[in-house]
């Protein structure tokens, strides 16, 4: 007799959580996806993702249509039913830093009561090292025998279904090692799955496909996750010191790290300077990782480094500009890109606005605009700050614009053009994308970060 397909519910409809629920469903499993915002849920019903997600829609219609895919607000019926469940909900930062495990815990606690004996709770959401173990003890005074499994999660905002389908790793973290190969054979699903499921979602995907299988203790798996995070953190914020003695001593930022970066022991990726990291992980998750370090006594300073220079970056900017400029009071700038990086609608932390927000108490009049992400930069920005629905809208007439994303449509933009539009000429490079001489060549000043 053909083995019963198990049930998955997922808890939380977020970039992680959708994207796993969705892709689960169109591997072949039955999927209840679990939130408590109603609005989210409309447009899931829809086939809508709720923000931008390369990809995701086309799959979401289809699994919606199909009716692998059931949305939920209610753990009653779906839980019960499941064999597996994913945690994927929401881990902001406390003012302190540290991580606010509210929504982790009253998820574990709500799903403890209705899960069936046997079901096995996998941990995708980035938690402190040590949260897993007490989610395990919380479970163990049940009698039903669940078992807790931590799946820390890699993939990036705007290419989720990419990263996922085209997985470096799938890290299984288990004390007792006894449901990880199940867990395991759902990921082998979907990457058996992978090219079919790419053309339906209009994604390229390379032929081949080399990502592996870890399986490690729980507190390992835990600590890998924020580990990754804070050494990328750590490779920004390392490029971007060094970009700082670049302005100083005439040398380039962008030819020093190509070289660099040639090195396969140290790598080219994350060594772009620039305004910073920003977006829902990179600051929150070094924040936490010092706070959770501190919890054992141990100083990590080395992150108190990485997040302090990352925090002076839109500063630095602003100061360079305004050293052109003489003074920022007055003066008409254009920041473009309010997206924490391109190819999302999301805002959060983001170096743009933290520097729309630094020229504007400096001063200068703000007009900001970004492809994707105006609608929810809206709140972030001081009072006084204009948002433009159009780039002509935000660079007509400025004395200088600030590229803070690297956007397609901004790296294309005609820069002849551009000159024409503006009043003065000041371009400032954020993230060192654009070719200096091309810009000058348009009769425009350029600056960039350590360029
Ligand atoms: C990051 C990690 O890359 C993912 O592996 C991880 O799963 C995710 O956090 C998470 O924890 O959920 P994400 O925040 O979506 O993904 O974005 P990244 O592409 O990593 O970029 C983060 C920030 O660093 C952006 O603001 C980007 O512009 C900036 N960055 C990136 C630089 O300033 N320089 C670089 O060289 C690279």
């Amino acid at each position: 007799m053909a083995k019963k397909q198990p049930t998955i519910s997922v808890i939380g409809t977020g970039f992680v959580g959708l994207t796993t629920a969705v892709l689960l469903a169109e591997a072949g499993y039955q999927v209840y996806a679990i939130d408590i915002d109603e609005e989210r849920l409309a447009a899931i019903k829809q086939g809508r993702a709720f923000f931008y997600e390369a990809g995701i829609n086309p799959l979401l219609k289809h699994v919606i249509e199909n009716k692998r895919l059931i949305p939920t607000s209610s753990y009653v019926n779906c839980i019960s039913q499941s064999d597996f469940i994913f945690s994927c909900v929401g881990t902001p930062d406390n003012p302190d830093g540290s991580s606010n495990l509210s929504y982790i815990f009253a998820a574990a606690k709500e799903a403890l009561v209705h899960m069936k004996t046997g079901a096995v709770y996998i941990q995708k959401s980035t938690v402190p090292v040590g949260t897993g173990e007490k989610i395990e003890q919380l479970f163990n005074k049940s009698k039903k025998r669940i078992d807790y499994i931590s799946n820390p999660e890699f993939l990036r905002e705007g290419t989720a279904i990419e990263d996922t389908l085209n997985f470096d790793r799938v890290v299984i973290g288990s004390e007792n090692g006894k449901s990880v190969d199940e867990v395991i054979s759902l990921y082998k699903t979907i990457e058996k799955n992978r090219q079919a499921i790419a053309k339906r979602a209009k994604l390229k995907l390379p032929a081949g496909h080399k990502g592996e299988y870890f399986k490690t203790g729980r507190n390992s798996a835990e600590l890998i996750k924020v580990t990754a995070n804070a050494f990328l953190a750590l490779k920004i914020s390392f490029a971007n010191s060094i970009a700082k003695l670049a302005d100083k001593t005439g040398a380039d930022i962008n030819e020093i790290m190509d070289v660099v970066g040639a090195d396969r022991r140290i790598g080219r990726a994350f060594l772009n300077a620039g305004r910073g990291y920003g977006g829902g992980c990179f600051p929150k998750d070094v924040s936490g990782l010092i706070s959770s370090a501190a919890d054992h006594n141990v100083d990590l300073q080395i992150m108190t480094a990485v997040s302090d220079i990352n925090f002076t970056m839109p500063g630095y900017i602003a100061k360079k500009a305004q050293a052109e400029l003489e003074s920022l009071t007055g003066k008409r700038v254009a920041v473009l890109g309010l997206a924490f990086k391109a190819g999302t609608s999301d805002a959060r932390r983001s170096p743009g606005v933290m520097l729309a927000n630094i020229l504007k108490r400096q001063g200068a009049s703000v007009i900001t605009y970004d492809p994707a992400a105006n609608h929810e930069a809206e709140n972030e920005l001081r009072i006084g700050i204009d948002v433009a629905q159009t780039i002509e809208e935000a660079v007509n007439k400025t004395d200088a614009i600030f590229i803070t994303t690297e956007w397609p449509v901004f790296l294309r933009y005609d820069l002849k053009k551009l000159a024409k539009q503006m009043k003065g000429n000041l371009f400032v490079d954020a993230m060192n994308v654009f070719n200096k001489a091309a810009v000058q060549k348009a009769g425009l000043q350029y600056i960039g970060v350590g360029r």
